[in-house]
This record gives structure tokens, sequence and C-alpha cells, in this order.
């Protein structure tokens, strides 16, 4: 019940999904979170529904300028920022003969230089305190390859070893960062048309023969965000029904 007490977090991506039930979990167990996300209506209505310890940001995780105002806005409105989840993604299920440059970098843009901002933002204020847990939400496609995935599959490898080298340099100022792999979870991000034929195809495979639910992944990330996980940093932690064991 009270694993994140007297801490407050940052969640990016927050209107929804994962990181909607990561700020769920986060409050139940008596932290003060940050959402932010782009999507003002749904972020206004998850942080209302979380009552008086949740506090909605609209940020768009591309830009540094909205980076410090949310970390400004969030720390003057729910106390120093100990905790932060670089959550915020999006997918492109495309070929890669498909693929346009401009496509590509538009993933990479939200899905790694939106991570890479948010440390350098949240660093000043965990540097003070010399406390703090980092935790990205990259993918199992930073583990492995997928079809008609490039761009995706570049940004989830890319975080995946910024966060290793993001853990080695803060290591020494009492700042842990980890990295989240999640499976196929129940989310708007796969539950879609366009992305129906890829995810049948992918569940068919998972050794306990279902998708999983954003909460099984919510609780990994309270694992990381508490000091259950003191001892762990620059590692990975992977949440699939046993996809990648294959
Ligand atoms: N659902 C899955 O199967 C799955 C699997 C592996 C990894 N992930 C990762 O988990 C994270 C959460 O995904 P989800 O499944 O909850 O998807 P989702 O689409 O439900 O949520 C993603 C959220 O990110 C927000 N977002 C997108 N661009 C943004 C930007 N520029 N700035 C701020 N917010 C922005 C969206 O508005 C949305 O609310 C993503 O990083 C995703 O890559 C998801």
């Amino acid at each position: 019940m009270n694993r994140l007490t007297n801490r407050t977090a940052l969640i990016t991506g927050g209107a929804r999904g994962i990181g909607a039930a990561i700020a769920k979990l986060f409050v139940q167990e008596g932290a003060s979170v940050i959402i932010t996300d782009i999507l003002q209506a749904e972020g206004e209505l998850t942080a209302a529904a979380l009552g008086n310890k949740c506090l909605f940001i609209h940020h768009d995780v591309t830009l540094a300028s909205a980076w410090k105002l949310a970390v400004s806005v969030g720390e003057a409105r729910m106390g120093p920022i100990s905790i932060l989840v670089n959550n915020a993604g999006v997918v492109l299920n495309k070929p890669l003969r498909q693929t346009s440059q401009e496509e590509f970098e538009r993933i990479l843009q939200i899905n790694t230089t939106g991570p890479f901002l948010g440390i350098e933002a949240i660093l000043p204020s965990m540097t003070k305190h010399r406390s703090g847990s980092i935790i990205n939400i990259s993918s199992i496609a930073g583990l492995v390859g997928f079809t008609n995935c490039i761009a995706y599959v570049a940004s989830k490898y890319a975080l995946r070893g910024m966060t290793k080298t993001a853990a080695l340099e803060l290591a020494k100022d009492g700042i842990r960062v980890n990295s989240i792999h999640p499976g196929v979870i129940r989310t708007p991000m796969v539950i879609n048309d366009a992305m129906t034929d890829m995810i049948d195809q992918i569940t068919a495979d998972i050794p306990m023969g279902r998708i999983g639910e954003p909460v099984e992944i919510a609780q990994l990330a309270l694992y990381l965000a508490s000091d259950e996980s003191s001892y762990c940093t620059g590692s990975e932690f992977t949440a699939d029904g046993g996809l990648t064991a294959q």
C-alpha cells in the first residue's frame, strides 16, 4: 500500500494505456503523480479520476522547452520529482522499403529523443537530492527484431542502450536507470484496426497464450520505482508472457 509514500513521479504519455495504469498504481502506493501527454481531454480525465494526488500537464516530449516547463510546474505543485517514467511512445507498422526518412525520424524523435530530453530535464533536481529512479519503457522490439517495424525497433533498441549509458554515468549521483520491455499489452496502441493482423500473428506465438494487461507492466514499474529495487541499475526487465524466451 505505501511503497511510494512521499515520492513524486512524472509519467509521460500518462493519459491512457500503460502510462495511465502506472499512474493509478503509483497513486495507490502513496505517490504524488504528474502525468503528461499531448492528449489534453484524456489526460485531464485520467488525472481527475485519481484525485488530488495526480496532476495533468499538457506536454510534448519532443520539445526541450516543454520538458523544462513540465518539470518546473510539476515540482512547484507536487514536490521534487524522484521518479521519471519515460513512457510516451508511438509505433509505425510499415515495411522497411515503405518507410520514409521523415517517418523514421519522427518515431525516433518521440521514442528516443523524448526520453533523452526527459533525463536531461530531470537531472538537476535528482542530482541535487542525490536520489532518483528513471524508468524507460522500451519494448521487446528493443530486444529482438520485428518485421514491418524498422523505425520502432530502432527507437526501442536505442532507448535500451541509452538506459545502460545513463545508468553508468548517474550511479555515483544516487540515480538508478532501468528499462522495461513489454510484450503485447492491451492498450489503444495495439488494439486497433491497423495493428490487428500483426498482433494476431505475434499472439499465436506467446507461450502463456494471452496478451498482457497494462497493470502487469505497472507492477514492474512500481518495483523499479521503489526501494525494493535499490541494487538494480542499467538493467532490462521483460514482461512478455515468455515470447522472447523462445
Ligand atoms: N502496448 C504494447 O503492446 C506495448 C508493447 C511494448 C512497448 N510499449 C510501449 O509502452 C509505452 C506506452 O504505450 P501504450 O501501449 O500505453 O500506448 P498508448 O498509445 O495507449 O499510449 C501512449 C501515449 O503516449 C502519448 N504520446 C504520443 N506522442 C507523444 C508526445 N510527443 N508527447 C507526449 N505524449 C505522447 C499518446 O498520446 C498516448 O497517450 C510506449 O512507449 C510503447 O512503445 C507498448
